[in-house]
This record gives structure tokens, C-alpha cells and sequence, in this order.
């Protein structure tokens, strides 16, 4: 089963301008796991659900090759568009069918997309092409963003607290009760001896205040609500921006603010062959 949330042109070019990628530390976690536990070259990375591209950039200067996967053409409309390494190329497939030969890659990633996948089918892929010792990155990152500002900390908490609660009652049923307990199971359930489980990994960043914003609109739960009923969304969002600007006690949403956004993720190896 493949859930099409991110066809949309207008989201994917507001996916494009607002999210968010993982920190030059988190993929030097995955980066580290990877040389601890293989001999080969860094030669074939694949981003699988890459969206944009925001994490797919992040890898080529890693890797020999670097190709990022996604089934949705608007997506890969917005990653092209914004490549600019020459080693980084874009296919558009399922992450459930991926055009690589057996055993060909050394590091396959998914970043803020398992949970949208079918899953068995997915693990299944991923292992079919990695090389013995090539390792799975899965990442993901949670809708409860923080904000920090001045002394209003305290209060930026409570607003965003609401408005994330108010977005999770509007979350796609495919992701069940929440994506990090899939994440954490699968982990469980993956039957390759070397691997990783981070429940709690942040990433924080200066941002103005129209990035989180936008970002938080980017998600599925809020877009899923435009849907339904696109004046109660953005009677929410303008409510929110509101709130947080007469907290804050400035008028322009231009204003920097520091972002935390809470990423867990899974590392593990492929076994070698012998
Ligand atoms: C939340 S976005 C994540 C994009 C990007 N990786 C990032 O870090 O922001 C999820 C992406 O997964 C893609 N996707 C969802 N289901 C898919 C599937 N079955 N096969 C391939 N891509 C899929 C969507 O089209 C979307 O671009």
C-alpha cells in the first residue's frame, strides 16, 4: 500500500522552502556507524521517500553516488530543481520497488518518509540491494517542535503544546498511534545483529519564526485538515501566529527564534555474507 499525500505542487514547493534536514552531527552518527562497520568504499547511497531532496543533498559529499527515490513527480520536480551537486540523481519509483541491483549499495536512508511505506515490503527491498555490510538509516522527527525566545519560553511551550495536539486529532490512520512506537518496533523486530536505536536525538537551530510556521503546515496532519475544511485551518494557523507574536511581544513573523525538533532513529547492518 502506498499513502499519496505529497502530490500536490504547493506542498511540495512549501516542503521544498520549510523543512528541515538532519544536523552535520546526526549524519555523522549514521556516517560513523557506516565506517564502523564496513570495509567497502563509500561508493552508492540511496534516499529513499526524499522528498524534496533536503536530505539527499546532505549525503553527497560522502558518497561516490547518490541517488534519492520518491514516488511522488511533484517532489522530484522541487529536488531537481534545486540539485546542485553532480553526483546526486533522482528516480521516481515506490520504495517498495527500487531500480537497484542485488548487493549495488552501501547505504540506504529514509528520512521522515517509513511510515507512509509499506513497511514488510520496504525492509524487504532494502535488504535485497544493500551489500553485505551496508547499513539502513531510518530517521524520522516529531510534529512537537520546540521554540525558544527571550523569557517566554514557558508560554511558547503551552502554544505550541495546543497547536501540535490540535494536529495530531488530524493525523492519517495508516501511522496508527503515532510513528516513533512503528519506528521503535521495527527496530525491535529487524533481524540484523550489528544495530542502533536513538529515541531522542535534537536538532536545533536559529530560524525566523515564518520557518516553523510553515513547516508546521507542511505536515500531513495539517494538510489533511486543509482538506477538510481549509477555514478552520487557517483560522488555527492564524490563531497560532497571533499568539505567538503577542507572546513574544513583536509583530513580525521575520523574528529569529531557536527550533528544536526532536529526531529518533534506527541504524543497523546487513550481515555479511559468510
Ligand atoms: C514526509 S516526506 C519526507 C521527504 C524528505 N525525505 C524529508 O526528509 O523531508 C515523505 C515522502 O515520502 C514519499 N513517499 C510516501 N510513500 C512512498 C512510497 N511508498 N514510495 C516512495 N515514496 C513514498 C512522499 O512522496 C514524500 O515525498
Amino acid at each position: 500500500m502506498a499513502v499519496r499525500l505529497f502530490e500536490g505542487k504547493d506542498h511540495a514547493s512549501s516542503y521544498q522552502k520549510y523543512r528541515v534536514s538532519p544536523s552535520e552531527e546526526l549524519l555523522s552518527r549514521v556516517l560513523t556507524f557506516l565506517r564502523r562497520n564496513t570495509d567497502s568504499p563509500c561508493q552508492l547511497a540511496v534516499d529513499v521517500g526524499c522528498g524534496s531532496g533536503q536530505g539527499t543533498t546532505l549525503l553527497a559529499l560522502h558518497f561516490t553516488q547518490v541517488v534519492g527515490t520518491d514516488i511522488s513527480p511533484a517532489q522530484l520536480e522541487q529536488a531537481v530543481k534545486h540539485s546542485s551537486a553532480p553526483n546526486i540523481s533522482y528516480r521516481e519509483c515506490p520504495a517498495e520497488e527500487l531500480p537497484f541491483e542485488d548487493a549495488s549499495v552501501d547505504l540506504v536512508t529514509v528520512m521522515s518518509a517509513f511510515h507512509w511505506f509499506d513497511h514488510s515490503r520496504f525492509l524487504q527491498e532494502a535488504d535485497r540491494i544493500l551489500r553485505p555490510k551496508g547499513c539502513l538509516a531510518i530517521l524520522n522527527y516529531t510534529v512537537d517542535i520546540a521554540l525558544s525566545y527571550g523569557d517566554c519560553n514557558e508560554e511558547l511551550k503551552n502554544i505550541c503544546n495546543e497547536y501540535h495536539d490540535i494536529l495530531q486529532s488530524h493525523r492519517h490512520a495508516y501511522i496508527g498511534p503515532g510513528s516513533q512506537a512503528l519506528y521503535e518496533q521495527t527496530y525491535n523486530s529487524l533481524p540484523y545483529p550489528v544495530k542502533e536505536w536513538e529515541p531522542c536525538f535534537w536538532v536545533r537551530q536559529q530560524v525566523p519564526l515564518s520557518r516553523y510556521l510553515g513547516l508546521m503546515k507542511s505536515f500531513s496532519c495539517y494538510q489533511l485538515l486543509l482538506q477538510k475544511n481549509p477555514e478552520e485551518a487557517s483560522r488555527l494557523s492564524q490563531n497560532i501566529t497571533q499568539r505567538l507574536l503577542s507572546a513574544m511581544k513583536v509583530t513580525s513573523t521575520e523574528t529569529e527564534v531557536t527550533m528544536a525538533v526532536r529526531y529518533f532513529y534506527l541504524l543497523a547492518c546487513k550481515p555479511s555474507a559468510e
